[in-house]
């Protein structure tokens, strides 16, 4: 390295990326006496948190099972999750929540939401960060990262070189670029090499491109329950959750979090009137009433919905009380099982997060060290992926957490 290393920085720790996991490491490890660096490319920090649940955080999730943490996630090895989860469980990130004063309620499904504005939790981490003297440079690019010798490396960036025998990457995954998001991170793990789990976005709306898609995207802005459904035997995964069409596609809680496990190619099913027999509710229909079949079907589900599936059947626009059983039948199946295959996803411009990234089998579930000694990996760069609904930021508590506590 050619640059001065008796005028460089030296500190215990340099965390890179000052995001949910970044700054919630910072803060601990500052708090436990060591001399923090945590540093951004970007200008503002946090900047995910502050877009996040709508602009209130959903900041974490009440229902995530400490002794089964893994259930609601995914990766290469799902199991990896249990030791950080365990040790730095929800409740103690409320607890950091209430000592701040900041108010939250449950909104849905344990999923817990500030009552004010996200910025609540960034002042927060700001705090903690404060509370342990943990230094902070942002605007700040990183260059070159060489390790100088066991326990010593030198970081390039643009003010000035930095010397520090440990380095926590938590720069994140590739979502939402327009607000920093980079390949930092998985470049670093390469460089010191280290595996990656290919990355995909994730927790994000599925297409339907071409002609197939027309006679839906009139539906778009209709939202409905649904049970969501793809994979098969093992890999089968289903949700009960919130529905919305969209001009190109599906969105909405339930395409979130079946986009997580789709697989390109891979049909999905739904269920439009779950819970409701539909074929039985027809037959019975058609036994006693003169009404229109779209009419009868609007009691089931939204009359949009009806309108839109009897539409495309002229053998289904008639009295219900006439309708052919076969007719009848294939109606049933398609609102109880419609069958579907995406030609896509949004992508990362509209994903919540990036599934893959570093692989765990060369990390450590209990501190998030790499093989390579003195640097570390937290957050959403690891090939560890939440459900919808505060379980990301729980994961980046938690391993930030456990990362802290070993440093
Ligand atoms: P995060 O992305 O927070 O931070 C990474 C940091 O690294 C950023 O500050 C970035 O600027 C910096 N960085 C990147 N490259 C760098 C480089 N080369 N040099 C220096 N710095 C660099 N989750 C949840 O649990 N509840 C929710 O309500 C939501 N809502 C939500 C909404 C939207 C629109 C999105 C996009 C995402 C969510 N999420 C969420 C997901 C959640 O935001 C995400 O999982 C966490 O922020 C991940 O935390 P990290 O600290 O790992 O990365």
């Amino acid at each position: 390295m050619s640059a001065d290393v008796s005028s460089a920085s030296r500190f215990d720790v340099v965390v890179i990326g000052a995001g949910a996991a970044g700054l919630f490491c910072a803060g601990v490890a500052g708090q436990r006496g060591l001399k923090v660096l945590v540093l951004d490319h970007s200008e503002k920090v946090g900047e995910k948190i502050r877009i996040s649940g709508g602009g209130r955080a959903n900041f974490t999730n009440r229902d995530l099972d400490v002794r089964a943490p893994q259930r609601h996630f995914i990766g290469d090895n799902p199991n990896f999750c249990r030791s950080a989860l365990s040790r730095y469980a929800p409740q103690q990130f409320i607890e950091l929540v209430q000592k701040h004063g900041i108010a939250f309620h449950e909104k849905h499904k344990g999923q817990l939401f500030c009552d004010g504005s996200s910025q609540q939790i960034v002042d927060m981490l700001l705090a903690e960060c404060a509370a342990g003297g943990v230094e902070r440079w942002q605007p700040c690019k990183v260059g070159k990262i060489v390790s100088a010798g066991p326990g010593s490396y030198q970081i390039e960036s643009s003010r000035g070189l930095i010397e520090t025998p440990k380095i926590v990457v938590a720069t994140g995954g590739l979502s939402i670029p327009q607000i920093g998001a980079s390949d930092f991170g998985y470049r670093i793990a390469e460089q010191f090499g280290l595996r990656i789990v290919t990355p995909r976005p994730a927790l994000v709306p599925l297409t339907f491109g071409g002609d197939a898609w027309a006679p839906y995207a009139e539906l778009a802005g209709l939202a409905l329950p649904v049970r969501i459904e793809t994979g098969a035997k093992k890999e089968k995964m289903a949700f009960l959750e919130d529905l919305l069409f969209t001009h190109r596609g599906l969105s909405g809680p339930a395409v979130l979090q079946i986009s997580s496990y789709w697989k390109p190619g891979a049909p999905l099913t739904l269920d439009f009137a779950p819970g409701v027999n539909v074929a039985e509710s027809l037959g019975e229909a058609k036994l006693r009433s003169k009404k229109r079949i779209a009419n009868e079907l609007a009691t089931l589900v939204p009359s949009r919905l009806a309108d839109a599936w009897v539409g495309q059947d002229p053998a289904l626009q008639r009295p219900v009380n006439e309708a052919a059983d076969k007719a009848l039948a294939a109606l049933s199946e398609r609102v109880a099982r419609w069958q579907i295959v995406p030609s896509g996803t949004e992508g990362y411009k509209k994903a919540e997060v990036t599934a893959g990234g570093v692989d765990t089998r060369d990390l450590s579930s209990q501190t998030m060290e790499s093989k390579q000694p003195g640097l570390y990996f937290i957050g959403e760069v690891v090939d560890v992926t939440g459900w919808l609904g505060g379980y990301n930021f729980q994961w980046a508590w938690a391993s930030a957490h456990a990362c802290a506590q070993a440093l």
